[in-house]
């Protein structure tokens, strides 16, 4: 990081841009598992898994190791394999796209809505071609997309899986919670999302069969998993494997956590909202322009995000400079995919107007369990100084 420059405020401790919330009832919670000796995928996970199905309103929630193995797991349960072209955005994170290489299909790019930030029908249609077998649809920074009108734009047979990564507790637009589409939602429990875990993540979804394939892959395709073999002593591994599957699964240890973490979600949510609402007035009348709905409840806030206009005298970088010299953990979601080494195939990369304007002004504030309303009001005003 920078030295600050000489006339800023005395150092304080760096705020970063999302820091998840670990009480004493997360640290009983491990400490429990712990003590009873099962740290792995059991009775813990199971329990999660049902309180998580019945928090969304899903019929399944499965547990993964991460929401890139839930991408990965549901585009395999569509049936996506080589040859298919899978679209999804490239303002997102890699795993997103690296989900269909892992495949053997192509990840093509869409661009987005200049509003929401997402993907819309408009700029998933775009990008379709017969050879189109899925869409890997975000819900950017926790504002989730209209899935219904997605549906109704794709011919039969293209596949939705729901990035939800950033998306856990949000709402459609219609008011159902985000992971009762019917299709395979996938969140993300990383160290800063909404509802943390450290690492890992769940697919909820309607469909019971591809629930079962989705545990089963998870899991190097056993018949049985270790707490099965444990609680019915009398059945052996069964290691006759027919197929090949995957070492994706979540722990109990995490699992403890998780189940804290749901009961806390109203005050996670409480507490973001409160920072969304203060940079939303304090920012006001600068030049930058704020993602549609970022205070709204049915996003999560999961990121609270800027876009500078083009013309703003101070720069994007400069900005996140000026930030950082303050210990302020600003950063940036996202540098786009599409113009990466890994995906542009040497050819052309497809021109992604809203994308490339976007993500040269994009800039993510500090928010989180752990950002006070003084830190966003520090952020603030740290933004206007530097804009002039
Ligand atoms: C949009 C998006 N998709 C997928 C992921 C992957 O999540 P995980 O780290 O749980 O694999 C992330 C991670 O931050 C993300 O931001």
């Amino acid at each position: 990081m920078r030295e600050p420059p000489p006339n800023a405020p005395p150092l304080r401790d760096y705020l970063p841009f999302g820091k998840p919330d670990f009480g004493d009832r997360e640290i009983e919670a491990v400490t429990r598992v712990l003590r009873s000796g099962w740290v792995g995928m059991g009775p813990e996970t199971m329990a999660f898994e049902r309180e998580l199905a019945q928090a969304i309103g899903s019929p399944h929630a499965v547990t993964v190791s991460s929401c890139t193995a839930g991408l990965h797991l549901a585009l395999r349960v569509a049936g996506v394999g080589p040859g298919d072209e899978v679209v999804c955005p490239s303002l997102t994170w890699c795993s997103s796209a690296n989900v269909a290489l892992y495949l053997g299909a192509r990840p093509v790019f869409c661009d987005v809505d200049p509003e929401t930030l997402s993907v819309s029908p408009a700029t998933v249609a775009a990008a379709l071609t017969p050879r189109t077998k899925a869409v890997v649809a975000v819900h950017f920074a926790g504002l989730p997309i209209d899935v219904a009108a997605l549906r109704a734009a794709l011919p039969e047979g293209v596949a939705i899986v729901e990035d939800a990564a950033h998306a856990f507790g949000g709402r459609y637009p219609d008011g159902r919670l985000v992971g009762t589409s019917g299709n395979a939602c996938c969140f993300s429990f990383y160290a800063n999302k909404v509802l943390s875990t450290g690492e890992g993540g769940a697919v909820a979804l309607a469909d019971g069969r591809a629930a079962d394939e989705i545990r089963s892959l998870r899991l190097h395709a056993l018949p049985n998993d270790a707490w099965k073999r444990f609680t019915h002593p009398k059945s052996v591994l069964n290691a006759n494997l027919t197929r090949l599957g995957y070492k994706a699964n979540y722990t109990d240890l995490q699992a403890a956590i998780g189940r804290v973490q749901l009961a806390r979600q109203g005050e996670f949510a409480a507490r973001r909202a409160a920072v969304a609402a203060i940079y939303r007035e304090a920012l006001d009348g600068l030049p930058l322009a704020f993602q549609r709905d970022c205070t709204h409840p049915r996003h999560t806030r999961h990121m609270f995000v800027v876009v500078l206009d083009e013309g703003a005298r101070t720069g994007r970088d400069d900005l996140l400079l000026a930030l950082r010299a303050r210990n302020l953990g600003a950063t940036i979601h996202y540098e786009p995919l599409h113009a990466m080494p890994l995906y542009n195939e040497a050819r052309e990369p497809p021109r992604l107007p809203h994308t490339e304007r976007i993500a040269r002004g994009i800039l993510t504030l500090p928010i989180g369990a752990c950002v006070s309303d003084d830190d966003a009001r520090e952020v603030a005003a740290a933004v206007r100084e530097a804009l002039g």
